[in-house]
C-alpha cells in the first residue's frame, strides 16, 4: 500500500508534504519518512505516524523541494531503516515507492556482487542503487531512471530525487496510482488527489508505463516503454478539503457514521425521476446498448466492499431476469471464469485503488465482458478503467473501517437494480414505492444515530466478553458480515458472522453464556425462521443482542430498536446500529480507531 507525496515550488515544501502524508495515512501509518532540499538536504525517518516524523523538525526549515512517504510494510519489518525514502551508496540518489518490486532478489545480488551497500531488507531499495550504477556507467540521471524502470517488474508508483539535479523530480508508474498536480509554477505529485487539493485542483493522472519529468519550469510526461512524448489531459477535481477534517468528533469513524445519512441523499441526488417512477444513471445510459443480450452479472469487490456486493447478489435476484453472482476479488481473479459479452462485472470499491479488485476487473474487460464500476473516490484507478461508472459521493472516507461508504454502495445497488428492473418488468408504482421509502432512510438513520447512549450503555454492557457471534438470513447475512467484521478490525475481539440458519450445523457448539450473539432480524420475510434460531441460541444460555422492528414476548438480553422499513432496505437500517458499536466498544477499550494494528485503508498490494 504505502502514500507517497512529492512537492517543488515557491512553497515550504517541508509543510506541504508532511500535511499531504497525513492525508495519505489512510494507506499505510507504521513509518515515514521525507528528504527535503533547501539550504542543505535533510532526511528524516521514524518508525510510527506522520506526528511522530513532524516531531523531528523542530526548527524552521526552507526547502523548495522533497519527497516523502508512509509505509504499510511488505518486504521488511516496520524499523527506521526500512522506512523510506531509500537511497543509493552516495546519499545522491533518493526515491519513495508504493508497490512491490518482484524481481528484486536478483536485481541486489548483482548490485551487492558489484560492491553496492544496502541499508534496508525492502524490495524498494534496488531502485536508488539500479539507478545510481546507470549513472556510474556514463548515463545521465534520467536515461538511467528509465533503464531502471525497464528492468524492474512487479508494481510501482516512484518518486525519484537527484542530489545533484536538484531542480528535479522523476516519477513514474505501473500499477500503482499516482497523480501529478499542477499549480502555477509549483507542482505537487502523490498517491490520490487528496494532497493535490492542498495547492491545486488541476491534475493529470498518470497511466501505466508512464514517467513525469518535473522541474519547477514545468513538466514532460512519457512513455518509459519507447521514450515517446505523451499529450495528458489535466482535468479539474475540486476536493473539498475541509470534509477531510474531524469537525469536533473524537474519531474520523464516528464523524464518519453520523455522515451516513447525507451519504445516503448524496448518491441519491438527481437519480431519482422526478416522478420517482425510475432512476437515471448516466454511466448505464451510455453502456444501455451493449446490455442488450445480458445475461449474467457478477458483482466483485473486498472487504466491506465484498459485503455490498453480497447485499447486490439478493436484491438483483429479487427484481432481475439475470444469473447474479457475488464474488470476492483476489479470488475471482483467479478461477477460470467464463466472461462474453453477455456479461457484466460491476465492481464496487471506495477508494477505487484497491488491487484486487482492478486485477479482477481487467481481466473480465481483456476477456470481453462489460464493466462498471462502483465507486467513491473521483478519479481513482479502476474509475478509469471500468467502460462505464457511477461515483457514490460519499465524501472522503478517512477512518480505515468503510462504514458511511457501505451505506451508499447499497443505495448505489437499488438505484441500479430500479434502473435494470424498469427495463425489465418492474411496474412504475413499485418503483416508486421503493424509492418513496428510500427517500425516507436518511431520517430514520438519523432517529438511530440519536439513540447512540443506548448502544454506548450496550457496549458497556459487553466490554468483558472476548467472543461474538453476528447471525442473519437473507439481506441481513451482509449486515452480520458486516457487524462481525467491523468490530473485529477495530477493537481485536473475535467475532464471527454466520447466516442464522447454518448455526445447527456446527457453531452452536461454542454457544454458552459467554458467547453473546447478535441476531439482526427485522420484520421481513424470514423474521420467524430467525426468531427460532436466536431461541435455539437462548436454549443453551447464549446472550442474545436482537435488532429489530418487532420484539417477541420472550424476555430478550438487549434490544436494539430500528424503525420499520420495506424488507431491501432494512440493512440500510441495521447496518448503522452496528457501526455505532464496533466504534463504541474499541472506543472504550481506548484503542487506535482510525487506525487500526496491521491494517490500511487503500490495499493496493496482492
Ligand atoms: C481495506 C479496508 C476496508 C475496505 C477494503 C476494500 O481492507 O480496510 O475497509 O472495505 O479495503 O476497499 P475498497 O476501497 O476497495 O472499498
Amino acid at each position: 500500500m504505502c502514500g507517497i507525496v512529492g512537492y517543488l515550488g515557491k512553497r515550504n515544501a517541508l509543510e506541504i508534504i508532511l500535511k499531504g502524508l497525513e492525508k495519505l495515512e489512510y494507506r499505510g501509518y507504521d513509518s515515514c519518512g521525507i528528504v527535503v532540499y533547501g539550504e542543505k538536504l535533510i532526511l528524516k525517518k521514524t518508525v510510527g505516524m506522520v506526528k511522530d516524523l513532524k516531531e523531528l523538525f523542530k526548527e524552521k526549515i526552507k526547502a523548495d523541494i522533497g519527497i516523502g512517504h508512509t509505509r504499510w510494510a511488505t518486504h521488511g519489518g516496520v524499523t527506521e531503516f526500512n522506512a523510506h525514502p531509500h537511497f543509493d551508496c552516495q546519499k545522491n540518489i533518493f526515491i519513495v515507492h508504493n508497490g512491490i518490486i518482484e524481481n528484486y532478489q536478483e536485481l541486489k545480488k548483482i548490485l551487492v556482487n558489484k560492491g553496492h551497500l544496502f541499508n534496508s531488507e525492502t524490495d524498494s531499495e534496488v531502485i536508488a542503487h539500479l539507478i545510481e550504477d546507470f549513472i556510474n556507467q556514463g548515463d545521465n540521471f534520467e536515461a538511467s531512471v528509465h533503464k531502471t524502470l525497464n528492468l524492474i517488474q512487479g508494481t510501482f508508483a516512484l518518486l525519484i530525487f537527484n542530489k545533484n539535479e536538484p531542480n528535479k523530480i522523476i516519477a513514474a508508474r505501473f500499477s500503482s496510482p499516482l497523480v501529478l498536480g499542477i499549480g502555477k509554477n509549483e507542482f505537487i505529485l502523490a498517491s490520490d488527489p487528496l494532497p493535490i487539493s492542498l495547492i491545486t485542483d488541476r491534475m493529470i493522472f498518470l497511466d501505466d508505463s508512464e514517467m513525469a519529468i518535473v522541474n519547477k519550469e514545468g513538466y514532460e510526461i512519457k512513455s518509459y516503454v519507447n521514450n515517446l512524448k505523451i499529450d495528458k489531459k489535466t482535468v479539474g477535481l475540486d476536493l473539498k478539503v475541509k470534509t477531510t477534517e474531524k469537525e469536533g468528533f473524537k474519531h474520523y469513524m464516528i464523524k464518519e457514521i453520523f455522515e451516513e445519512p447525507i451519504a445516503i441523499e448524496n448518491t441519491l441526488r438527481g437519480r431519482i425521476l422526478k416522478d420517482k417512477t425510475g432512476t437515471k444513471i448516466r454511466g448505464l445510459e451510455e453502456i444501455y446498448h451493449k446490455l442488450k443480450n445480458l445475461k449474467r452479472i457478477i458483482l466483485t469487490g473486498c472487504g466491506t466492499a465484498y459485503y455490498a456486493c453480497l447485499y447486490g447478489k439478493y436484491l438483483f435476484e429479487e427484481f432481475l431476469p439475470y444469473i447474479i453472482e457475488a464474488e470476492i476479488a483476489s479470488e475471482l481473479r483467479y478461477r477460470k471464469i467464463n466472461y462474453d459479452q453477455e456479461t457484466l462485472v460491476i465492481a464496487i470499491s471506495q477508494s477505487g485503488e484497491t488491487i484486487d479488485t482492478l486485477e479482477a476487473l481487467k481481466e473480465a474487460k481483456n476477456k470481453g465482458a462489460i464493466t462498471f464500476g462502483i465507486i467513491n473516490v473521483p478519479g481513482s484507478t479502476i474509475a478509469r478503467t471500468v467502460d462505464a461508472g457511477m461515483y457514490t459521493y460519499a465524501g472522503p472516507e478517512m477512518a480505515v473501517a468503510s462504514t458511511k461508504a457501505l451505506i451508499s454502495q447499497i443505495t448505489a445497488l437499488i438505484l441500479i437494480m430500479i434502473y435494470l428492473a424498469r427495463k425489465n418488468l418492474m411496474k412504475p408504482e413499485e418503483a416508486k414505492n421503493i424509492l418513496e421509502e428510500l427517500e425516507k432512510i436518511p431520517d430514520k438513520i438519523r432517529y438511530i444515530l440519536g439513540q447512540e447512549s443506548l448502544i454506548i450503555d450496550l457496549a458497556k454492557n459487553l466490554i468483558n466478553y472476548k467472543n461474538f457471534y453476528f447471525l442473519g438470513r437473507k439481506f441481513s447475512l451482509p449486515v452480520a458480515l458486516e457487524g462481525a467484521l467491523k468490530l473485529k478490525e477495530i477493537s481485536y475481539v473475535h467475532s464471527e458472522a454466520y447466516p442464522a440458519g447454518e448455526m445447527k450445523h456446527g457453531p452452536i457448539a461454542l454457544i454458552d453464556e459467554n458467547f453473546p450473539v447478535f441476531v439482526i432480524a427485522p420484520n421481513d420475510s424470514l423474521y420467524q425462521k430467525t426468531i427460532s434460531n436466536l431461541e435455539e441460541i437462548r436454549a443453551r444460555k447464549g446472550k442474545v443482542i436482537l435488532i429489530s422492528d418487532k420484539f417477541p414476548e420472550n424476555k430478550i438480553d438487549y434490544l436494539i430498536s430500528i424503525p420499520s422499513s420495506l424488507e431491501i432496505l432494512y440493512p440500510l437500517l441495521t447496518i448503522p446500529s452496528l457501526h455505532l458499536f464496533a466504534y463504541y466498544f474499541a472506543n472504550l477499550l481506548d484503542l487506535s480507531i482510525d487506525r487500526p494494528r496491521n491494517l490500511a485503508k487503500s490495499v493496493t498490494v496482492e
